[in-house]
C-alpha cells in the first residue's frame, strides 16, 4: 500500500527555447573560471580566461523542484554558451548520477549539440540533438552536453531529485573515454582522449 508524505503543490512552468524558466525555484551559473581541469588543452582554456575573463558565463541552469523524496522530479533547463577549446568544443564537466541507476531526458530546445554518454565499462555513444531531439540517458551511464554549433545549446531536462552528481568521477578518470572535436569539415567527431585512466568501477 502507498504511503502518501505530505504532497507538493502542482506548478505551471514557462519554458523558452532560449531556456528562461518561469516558474524556476533555483538554478545556478558556471563561468569559464569554473572550468580549471575540464580540458584536455590546459592553455586554450587558460587563453579564453585571459582573453574573456573568468567571470564570463559559459553555462546556466534554470530549474523547478518542487520535492526531494523518490518519487519527486526536478524540470530545468540547461544553457551552454558555443566554443572551442583547442580542437574541443564546449562542454558541461558531466557526471554520474550518486544513485547510478536514475535515468534522465534531455530534449533540445534551441542550437546544436550532442549528449556525450560512457559506461564505466568502457561503452561510449555520442546523440546528436537539435530543436525537437531528445536523448534518453538510462542509468549507468556518465553523461555530459557538448555545443558543438554557433549558438547556445539549449536543453529541456527532467530527472529524478534523489538522483544526486558525482562530479569527481569524471576529473578522477583524467576525463572521459572520448572527446568531442572539431573535424575539419564544419562538422564535429570523437576520437578518444589520451589522458582517460578509466573509471573507478566502484561508482555505482
Ligand atoms: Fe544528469
Amino acid at each position: 500500500m502507498t504511503t502518501f508524505g505530505p504532497v507538493p503543490e502542482p506548478a505551471r512552468l514557462t519554458i523558452d527555447v532560449g531556456g528562461g524558466m518561469r516558474g524556476r525555484t533555483g538554478g545556478y551559473d558556471k563561468r569559464l573560471g569554473d572550468m580549471t581541469g575540464v580540458y584536455r588543452d590546459g592553455e586554450a582554456h587558460a587563453g579564453a580566461v585571459t582573453e574573456r575573463g573568468a567571470d564570463h558565463l559559459v553555462y546556466r541552469v534554470e530549474e523547478h523542484r518542487a520535492g526531494d523524496g523518490p518519487g519527486a522530479l526536478i524540470i530545468g533547463t540547461s544553457t551552454l554558451a558555443p566554443g572551442r577549446y583547442g580542437d574541443e568544443f564546449a562542454m558541461t564537466r558531466g557526471h554520474l548520477h550518486a544513485k547510478a541507476d536514475r535515468a534522465e531526458l534531455y530534449h533540445c530546445l534551441s542550437g546544436r549539440g550532442v549528449m556525450l554518454l560512457e559506461t564505466l565499462d568502457g561503452r561510449s555513444e555520442a546523440v546528436e540533438l537539435g530543436p525537437g531531439d531528445a536523448a534518453h540517458v538510462p542509468g549507468y551511464w556518465v553523461h555530459r552536453s557538448v555545443n558543438t554549433g554557433d549558438e547556445p545549446f539549449v536543453t529541456l531536462f527532467c530527472y529524478p531529485a534523489d538522483a544526486g552528481q558525482d562530479y569527481a568521477l569524471i576529473a578522477d578518470a583524467g576525463g572521459m573515454a572520448q572527446l568531442v572535436v572539431d573535424d575539419g569539415a564544419g562538422g564535429w567527431t570523437t576520437r578518444p582522449n589520451p589522458d582517460h585512466t578509466g573509471y573507478r568501477k566502484d561508482a555505482a
